[in-house]
């Protein structure tokens, strides 16, 4: 008995020494193993009596769970200290900053383009698209625009053979959209897109712009529906205190055609250098589709009407933003751009 608690205090004092599992489990051999000291002191139990041998038993399988006790505990702690220096040898300090990429923003063409874009969507337009190399026959005769009529000079084209040309306006995608329609409305669409002329670059033109056309045809559409359509634009695009006024003019492929100004968001129509003094801004070009094009589209003009307007989008863009320079749009100056990148 005296051995068995020898044996005991001994493991106890020596398991709480050791340092590392190894250590560890080769106390657990030493004492526990097949081979182990409780092993060999089990061995004198044949040369006891009955009752000796079974408090020896008792006291032996005592022993026993002592130390395997407090192997298992001293297991634990070992193993949660290994962990923890591993954790800090492979500390990551993650509050050190990253290289930052600079994020991008939308251009400020693209953002007059998706706020058209939304703005007629709302009033149930649909988005129509043509393509920018374009025929002469849609560009310019589908709009009434014949071989030798003298708008024609109006809009210095690139062309690129006899036939073929860079479209200098987003009005041939009427025709497009009214042959899709095969003479039956309602048609409600709008054309943003790159359109392109043979101008000598300023501070106002450009040899790639962009417009928005927009086109309307269905029965009983009349003049006042196209006013308050561009009423609504223009409350929309520069607040809710325009006005705006339409003075006849003439475009080949509408009749009566209009050009439409609005109240001076600047000097809310005083009179300041943005609207000359004049306290109106002309903005955009609009009539009713002329019955020509209609009847050339496969539309009876004595059953549909519609109204048409087109929109420069750099136009749009300079008053808004106080932009002076049309050049600023296409040069891809970050200075200019970053100024419009999204804020938060
Ligand atoms: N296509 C014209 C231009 O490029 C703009 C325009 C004027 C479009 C009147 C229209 C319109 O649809 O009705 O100058």
């Amino acid at each position: 008995m005296d051995e068995l608690l020898k044996i005991k205090d001994e493991a106890l004092s020596q398991i709480e020494e050791v340092s590392t599992l190894k250590e560890l489990n080769d106390l657990r051999v030493f004492y526990l193993g097949k081979k182990g000291l409780m092993q060999a002191a089990m061995k004198s139990m044949k040369d006891m009596s009955k009752d000796e041998r079974a408090s020896f038993g008792q006291v032996s399988n005592k022993v026993k769970q002592e130390i395997t006790q407090s192997i298992e505990e001293k297991k634990e702690a070992l193993e949660e200290a290994e962990m923890n220096a591993q954790l800090l040898e492979e500390d990551i300090d993650i509050t050190l900053p990253s290289n930052a990429l600079p994020l991008g923003s939308l251009h400020p063409l693209s953002v007059v383009k998706n706020d058209l874009e939304e703005l007629f969507l709302g009033m149930g337009y649909q988005v129509a698209e043509g393509p920018e190399v374009e025929s002469d026959h849609f560009n310019f005769e589908l709009m009434n625009l014949p071989q030798g009529h003298p708008a024609r000079d109006m809009q210095d084209t690139f062309y690129i053979d006899e036939k073929t040309l860079m479209r200098t306006h987003t009005s041939p995608v009427q025709a497009h959209t009214l042959l899709a329609a095969k003479g039956k409305g309602p048609i409600k669409v709008i054309c943003p897109g790159k359109t392109y002329r043979r101008d000598d670059d300023d501070a106002t033109h450009s040899h790639q712009f962009m417009q928005c056309e927009g086109l309307v045809v269905d029965k009983n559409v009349t003049m006042a529906d196209l006013k308050g359509t561009l009423e609504v634009f223009a409350k929309k695009m520069f607040g809710e205190k325009r006005k705006i006024r339409l003075r006849p003019s003439y475009f080949p492929f509408t009749e009566p055609s209009v050009e439409v100004d609005i109240s001076c968001h600047n000097c809310e129509g005083k009179g300041c250098p943005m609207c000359k003094h004049t306290g109106w801004i002309e903005i955009l070009g609009a009539g009713m589709v002329n019955p020509r094009v209609l009847e050339m589209c496969g539309f009876d003009s004595t059953v549909y009407q519609g109204f048409a307007f087109g929109i420069g989008l750099e136009r749009v863009a300079m008053l808004k933003y106080g932009i002076d320079n049309i050049r600023e749009f296409y040069n891809d100056d970050l200075r200019f751009l970053n100024q419009f990148t999204r804020k938060g």
